[in-house]
Formats: structure tokens, C-alpha cells, sequence
């Protein structure tokens, strides 16, 4: 892990007037971008040639006397491939632009994470060390943290043997290389007959099978909590409630959307067992009881990563979670960095998030609105890592 005081060192030398917000182009970066626009600084996107053309042409920004007028995406990096960004000229340019980067998950998928966390030296605004907790599987992987937070997550079941209700079972889509092969199943005989279809069908191979986690599946709707914890904060809440979402995913709502007669008529097909490819996204609102268990979550949440991840949490994370009949949160995965719906609330905020900040606040805003307080008070040191 790069040592943080270095980090803090390389940020805390930059020219202030001059701090340029970067991120990987793709994800939740146009949130990051507009947020980062509206708190007054310019921007760089990071671009893969084939996939570049919503930040360099359709996004793109025009300043008049540098006053912008349309688009969020001043300035770009058109690379070959995404980890180009790692060469040692691209992240000296960075530094000499002074560029604070966000973390998105795109950033982290395509990028390795052991280079990350040990030659990435560019001041990252958020938890450098947190951020391979959300590969499921590793040692102190999300669900430790949640176990030594105490908090409600679904059960795992140890073997497929054991499955006596609806489970799910969570592995690599095999040729889709970073979706997802989930599927369900009640029983092991079903898990035994999908999981035989899906490895036929090229869905799914057998070395992730064999590694899939499986858990409990819990029947209630998803909300994904957008919360924001800021260590500047020194009289009220450091943990704030950006915005709730939830996602579209395909081929999952595609079959919700089926009458019973034609959903049976996929039974035995290749399209009986739904795919969770998230695709879109929405807003949405918590029953107004349940807001104070949300936190709750938050606060548990912070204080385990300060304990077991030092510092600690730093700015958006992401708690998914299923609300189930009794109304009680189960968290199914969390995102130690800013969360991928927040494009929800470009430009327009979310209820939670305007209501406290009295302005159209979205998790990118907020998060430059934290750079902006940071090079205010001098604090730089303390949001990077
Ligand atoms: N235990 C669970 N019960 C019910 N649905 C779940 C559960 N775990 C995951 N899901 C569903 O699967 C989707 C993706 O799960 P997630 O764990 O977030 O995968 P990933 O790590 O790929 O983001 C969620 O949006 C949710 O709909
Ligand atoms: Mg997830």
C-alpha cells in the first residue's frame, strides 16, 4: 500500500487555485464530472478508445472566457486500453495537473487492484485500502466488515447441499467478463438442474461455480443507500444520506414483466434463467420510519472500517440492501466508494441530499463540495488517501 503520507504530501503541494477533478470514463463519472463542474473546478476524464465518445463529444464542455456554458468534460485522455493509465508519464502528468482522482468501480475493474493500492500515486479522494473489500471472496472482504459491524447481511449457506430455501448463488458470468452469472434455486436438485443448463449453455464454468458464494435470498424490494461520510464535519452528522437507488437489470425485469403464461413458456428454453446485467437505474424514497435504521446502518458501518481499515471510510459509499417483509435491512453488498445509480441525481440531486444541503446535491457535487471545504480549511491531507 502506498504509504498515505506521501499522498498526502503530493496533494497538499498542489497548486490549489488549479486542482483539476479526474475520472475514469465510465461508471458514475459524468456524477463526478457535473458535481465537480458545479463546485467550480475543471475536469479530466480518463477515456478507452471504442467507448469514449459520451465524455468527448457528447459531454463535452465549452467555456466561454471560462465560463462554461455547456457540457461537464474540460480536458481527456483517449488511452488504448483503460490501464495505460498506469504508465508512469500518465500518472506524473496527473500529478503535475494536479489532479485529485475519484474511485469508481470502473476504476477498480479495469485497473488492477494490487496496482492500485501500491503504484497508483495520485491522491485518490476516498479509501485507497477499503476499496479491494468489495472483491467477494477475500480475506477481509465486505462481508467481514459487516460481521465485525454487526450488521444484518443474508446467511451463507455452506454447501449447495444444504439449500432448503431460495438461495442465490453468486459467480462470474463465464463470457461476459465482469457481469454476473447469478441464478437462484430452492432446492439442491434445482441447484444441480440450473446450474447443469446454465454450464452447457457457456453461461457459467465450473472453477467459479465450485467458489460461488451462495446466500439466502431475500424477497423484498433493493435500495441502494448513497451515504457520505465527511471527516471535516466537526459540530453535526459526518454521515449524510446522498440519495436512495435502485436498478433496472436485464434479463430480470424483462421477465418480471411477463405475464405468468409466457413466463412459463421459457421453461426449458435458454431463456428460463434470468441474467442481473444492471442497465439503468432509478430514485427512490425510504418509508420515512425506516430513515433512522438506514443510518443506523452508516454509522456501524464507518465505525467498523475505522477499527479494522484505517482511516476509515472517506467521502460516498454504498450500501445495497433488501428491505424484507418485517422490514428489516439486509445489506447484500457495499460499495466502498461513490456508488454506480448515483447518475440518478446529476444535476438534480435526490430529496435526502437537497433537502440537507438546501441545493440540488448529488453524490458527485458532494464530493467536490468536500474537495472545495478541504482546500478552504487547509485540510487537503485529510480526504486523501
Ligand atoms: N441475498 C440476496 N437476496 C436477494 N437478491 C439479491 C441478493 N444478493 C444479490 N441480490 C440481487 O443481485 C443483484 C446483484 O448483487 P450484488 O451482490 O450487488 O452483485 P455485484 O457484486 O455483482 O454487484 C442485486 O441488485 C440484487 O437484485
Ligand atoms: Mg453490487
Amino acid at each position: 500500500m502506498i504509504d498515505r503520507k506521501r499522498i498526502q504530501e503530493i496533494a497538499c503541494g498542489y497548486d490549489k487555485k488549479n486542482i483539476k477533478v479526474g475520472v475514469l470514463a465510465s461508471h458514475s463519472a459524468l456524477d463526478a464530472a457535473e458535481g465537480a463542474i458545479e463546485e467550480g473546478f475543471k475536469t479530466i476524464l480518463y477515456c478507452q478508445k471504442g467507448r469514449e465518445k459520451t465524455y468527448v463529444q457528447y459531454f463535452k464542455s465549452r467555456r466561454v472566457d471560462g465560463r462554461l456554458v455547456r457540457g461537464v468534460v474540460d480536458d481527456y485522455k483517449v488511452y488504448g486500453k483503460f490501464n495505460e493509465l498506469m504508465n508512469l508519464k500518465e500518472l506524473e502528468g496527473m500529478r503535475r495537473n494536479n489532479v485529485l482522482f475519484i474511485p469508481n468501480r470502473s476504476f477498480t475493474s479495469y485497473i488492477k487492484i494490487d496496482d492500485i493500492e501500491n503504484d497508483f500515486d495520485v491522491p485518490l479522494v476516498g479509501s485507497r485500502n477499503l476499496l479491494r473489500s468489495e472483491e467477494r471472496g477475500g480475506l477481509k472482504d465486505y462481508y467481514w466488515i459487516l460481521e465485525k459491524a454487526g450488521l444484518p447481511f443474508p446467511k451463507k449457506i455452506e454447501s449447495p447441499k444444504d439449500i432448503n430455501k431460495l438461495a442465490i448463488i453468486k459467480l462470474h458470468h463465464a463470457k461476459k467478463k465482469l457481469e454476473r452469472g447469478f441464478f437462484t434455486a430452492a432446492s439442491f436438485r434445482e441447484y444441480k438442474e440450473k446450474s447443469g443448463a446454465l454450464l452447457k449453455q457457456g453461461v457459467i464454468e465450473q472453477e467459479s461455480l465450485d467458489n460461488a458464494r451462495i446466500e439466502e435470498y431475500v424477497i423484498g424490494p433493493v435500495f441502494n443507500l448513497d451515504f457520505f461520510y465527511n471527516p471535516l464535519e466537526e459540530e453535526l452528522s459526518k454521515i449524510e444520506l446522498i440519495g436512495v437507488d435502485w436498478r433496472f437489470e436485464s434479463s430480470l425485469d424483462g421477465h418480471v414483466r411477463l405475464p405468468a403464461q409466457q413466463q412459463l413458456g421459457l421453461l426449458g428454453t435458454t431463456q428460463e434463467v434470468p441474467e442481473y446485467t444492471v442497465c439503468g437505474h432509478n430514485s427512490a424514497t425510504l418509508r420515512e420510519s425506516l430513515l433512522e435504521n438506514a443510518f443506523e446502518l452508516a454509522e456501524k458501518y464507518v465505525k467498523a472500517t475505522q477499527e479494522h481499515y484505517k482511516p476509515g471510510i472517506i467521502g460516498a459509499f454504498c450500501l445495497q440492501t433488501c428491505v424484507d417483509k418485517d422490514l428489516n435491512f439486509h445489506i447484500y453488498d457495499v460499495a466502498p466508494r461513490i456508488g454506480g445509480g448515483t447518475n440518478v441525481h446529476v444535476a438534480v440531486g435526490h430529496p435526502y441530499g437537497n433537502a440537507l444541503w438546501r441545493t440540488n446535491m448529488s453524490t458527485g457535487r458532494r464530493t467536490s463540495r468536500m474537495i472545495r471545504d478541504a482546500i478552504e480549511q487547509d485540510k487537503l491531507a485529510d480526504i486523501v488517501t
